[in-house]
């Protein structure tokens, strides 16, 4: 039969993840092409103490529905933990529980977005994003990234000529780049904003995650009226229990609520009350440190191993948190030719393409560095060196 499905789905671009799952999951592959936290850093163990205790104290409650904005001790618990990290006057009322902070993506679209409207991004911007808003058929504007935040000139003008509902950024540590907006960009990006009609949508997936454990201010400091933030407990508890959130004024949660509700009634009730027993039980402070201190580590070797053994003309991000960096080839060397190279030579790296919704990317790489432990981490390169050398 003909499967008449939605002309978006024909619009959406393809993915490419799927190629790089089966490719990553060969055996002796050493695999930077995923974004996988480090597994060593799941504490198996308080979670099923966790578990353990829910299931005996609260199993029948916690097996039951729920309210489509989550349960309130968990959002009490990340109302709280703005408060005392980031000094913002969050409230439970003011977040939600979301199925990863994934879901933001699709929901903040679907609340959001008409066929053919405006919308910037990064650019580079997270391959997330870009399949979630595209669903959506916006127009996606972005802005080039720079050391230390958005190109500000080109910030303005897209904010003046094109009114986007909404800009997604990455402050923290961003996927793909690692790249972490200066103080001054934060202060610049919500006066630009500021008195307009466009949202600024904050994903914080990382700012837990900075190698020297201090935070760095949200924009939603500058401009808390207008800003949406996402975070998840994804990169600092565990991605499979997917709990995330939304931070966000009151007239957006509304219609957020509505969206989700829609969407899946609520997300998983057991998850939440087992992650917040474990939360409650569990020192959070000490166990981001430990992570942040690891991926601070590999990814202090992936830079020098970078700078001793690529050929000239390689140059890479310096992050100061986060789980990735993006390096660029020398001239002509083309990241889809190293992706399949690479392969046979046993490492799997993410060409830059599918991160530029509008083009380009074709040399650059996304290098992650929180999967593979250190020994991995100096035999994948040594690998990768040889394959851009080979090329080069
Ligand atoms: C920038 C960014 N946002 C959102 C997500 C989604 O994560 P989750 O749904 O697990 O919270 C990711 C996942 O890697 C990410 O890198």
């Amino acid at each position: 039969m003909n499967y008449r499905f939605a002309g978006r789905m024909g619009r959406a671009p393809e993915s490419f993840l799927e190629e790089l799952f089966r490719v990553s999951a060969v055996p002796g592959v050493i695999s930077f092409a995923g974004g996988l936290p480090g597994s060593a850093y799941i504490d198996v163990e308080g979670i099923r103490e966790a578990a353990r205790e829910v299931f005996a104290d609260e199993g029948r409650a916690a097996l039951q529905y729920t309210t489509t904005d989550g349960y309130l001790p968990l959002r009490e618990f990340i109302a709280d933990r703005y408060r005392r990290r980031l000094g913002l006057p969050a409230t439970p009322e003011e977040i939600q529980i979301v199925n990863g902070s994934q879901q933001c993506l699709d929901l903040v679209a679907k609340i959001f977005l008409d066929s053919g409207d405006a919308v910037g991004m990064e650019r580079p911007g997270y391959l997330g994003a870009i399949e979630a808003f595209s669903l959506y058929e916006p127009v996606v504007h972005s802005v080039p990234l720079e050391e230390d935040g958005p190109d500000l000139a080109a910030f303005a003008s897209l904010i003046r000529d094109h009114a986007p509902k909404f800009f997604y950024g990455i402050p923290n540590s961003q996927n793909p780049s690692g790249t972490t907006y200066s103080e001054g960009k934060r202060r610049a990006v919500a006066e630009v904003l500021e008195g307009t009609d466009t949202v600024f949508y904050e994903d914080d997936a990382f700012g837990e995650l900075f190698f020297d454990g201090k935070p760095r201010p949200p924009v939603k400091r500058y401009l808390p009226e207008q800003t949406v933030i996402s975070g998840s407990f994804s990169k600092i508890v565990a991605p499979g229990m997917r709990i995330g959130w939304i931070y966000a004024p009151a007239p957006i949660l509304r219609e957020f609520n509505v969206a989700k509700q829609a969407a899946d009634l609520h997300s998983n009730f057991l998850c939440q009350v087992i992650l917040h027993r474990y939360l409650s039980t569990h020192d959070l402070d000490a166990h981001v440190a430990r992570v942040a201190a690891v991926y601070g580590a590999n990814c202090r070797l992936m830079c020098d191993l970078l700078n001793d053994l690529m050929p000239p003309g390689t140059t890479h991000t310096n992050p100061e948190g986060g789980m990735f960096m993006t390096a660029t080839l020398p001239d002509g060397i083309s990241s889809m030719e190293v992706f399949s190279e690479g392969v046979k030579e046993g490492v799997a790296v993410l060409p830059g393409v599918p991160f530029y919704a509008d083009g380009g990317g074709e040399d650059t790489i996304r290098l992650n560095f929180s999967a593979a432990g250190e020994e991995e981490i100096a035999e994948g390169i040594h690998r990768l060196a040889r394959v851009v050398r080979r090329l080069a």
